[in-house]
């Protein structure tokens, strides 16, 4: 997930207005999970004439409690990573529960068959559009900063424009783990990617997660891994270098502005979609 600035819809809707008006934009769920007392992922329809690059978000949320003098709601919109690719007939989304989280704290409690509204407008810098050709691409996650990157990860144009995909993600603790853990797993028999890419292709992609508040078999923060250089040792390659390397961020503020920095002093400049160049770098908020 990334949750970005709060929208508020200006546009009210009376509670008691017919259901097709309450849930503009109304998508049903397709399938819930849930990994930690902090953590879920789920599933929704797709509309049918949405197109997005893996890597992009779009808003989505519930329609707000009524107004208590008005009686009016409006929908209650974040900025979410999807995390299931561009060729999926469905979207995947993966969420932090924030108990007192004016979206989370209801969105947590969602089951198959209800409704979510989903603006069907994504956006977004975490594509491969924005960097120019490399050999290496990296991809820097903390907690639900793994979405777009569960999204690349099952997208083909990834291994076909890569020879090695490097994907880090420091979490608090192991159970924050499980939803990448299992989704890099999944890959090794994912029909269509060993199809197109060949058989196998899962072998460019190093997995590097770590913990610091649990106990793990690699714990501390990537940044202070890599400044160590113990990154780097453990995964068998050289420090990140602007002729080799290309590398997305997905974390939390501090996470990714200690990160940029880190890049650029590799030598690395940040791209956009006009703009590709070696990194890019996305903000996620929490609610
Ligand atoms: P730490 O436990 O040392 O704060 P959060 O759940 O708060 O978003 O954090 C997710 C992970 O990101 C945690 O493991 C946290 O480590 C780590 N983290 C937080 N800030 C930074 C940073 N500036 N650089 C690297 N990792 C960070």
């Amino acid at each position: 997930m990334t949750e970005l600035t709060p929208v508020t819809e200006s546009t009210a809707i009376k509670a008691d207005a017919p259901k097709t008006m309450a849930m503009p934009d109304a998508q049903t769920v397709t399938e819930v999970k849930h990994y930690t007392d902090r953590l879920f992922s789920f599933r929704c329809t797709r509309p049918g004439t949405m197109r997005f690059r893996s890597g992009e978000f779009v808003m989505i949320g519930l329609m707000g409690d009524p107004d208590p003098k008005t009686g009016k709601v409006k929908p209650l919109l974040r900025a979410y990573s999807i995390a299931s690719p561009s060729w999926d007939e469905e979207l995947e989304f993966y969420s932090i529960k924030v108990q007192d989280g004016p979206l989370t704290s209801k969105l947590q409690h969602i089951k198959v068959g209800d409704e979510i509204i989903l603006r069907p407008k994504p956006v977004g810098t975490l594509v491969h559009d924005a960097l120019l050709p490399g050999k290496r691409l990296w991809f820097f996650a903390t907690g639900t900063g793994f979405a777009p990157f569960a999204s690349l990860l099952r997208e083909p144009q990834t291994y076909e424009d890569y020879d090695e995909v490097i994907i880090t993600h420091t979490c608090r603790e192991v159970g924050e783990l499980t939803y990448g853990h299992d989704l890099i797993e999944s890959l090794k028999t994912d029909e269509l990617l060993n199809e197109v890419i060949g058989e196998g292709f899962w072998k460019k992609i190093k997995y590097y997660p770590t913990t610091t508040r649990e106990e793990s078999p690699k714990m501390g923060r990537i940044t202070d891994l890599m400044r160590s250089g113990e990154a780097f040792a453990d995964l068998g390659v050289p420090p990140l270098n602007k002729e080799t390397d290309r590398a997305m961020i997905c974390g939390n503020l501090a996470f990714n502005l200690e990160l940029k920095a880190m890049l650029e002093d590799y030598g690395l400049e940040e791209g956009a979609n006009s703009d590709p160049k070696h990194y890019v770098v996305e903000k996620a908020f929490l609610d």
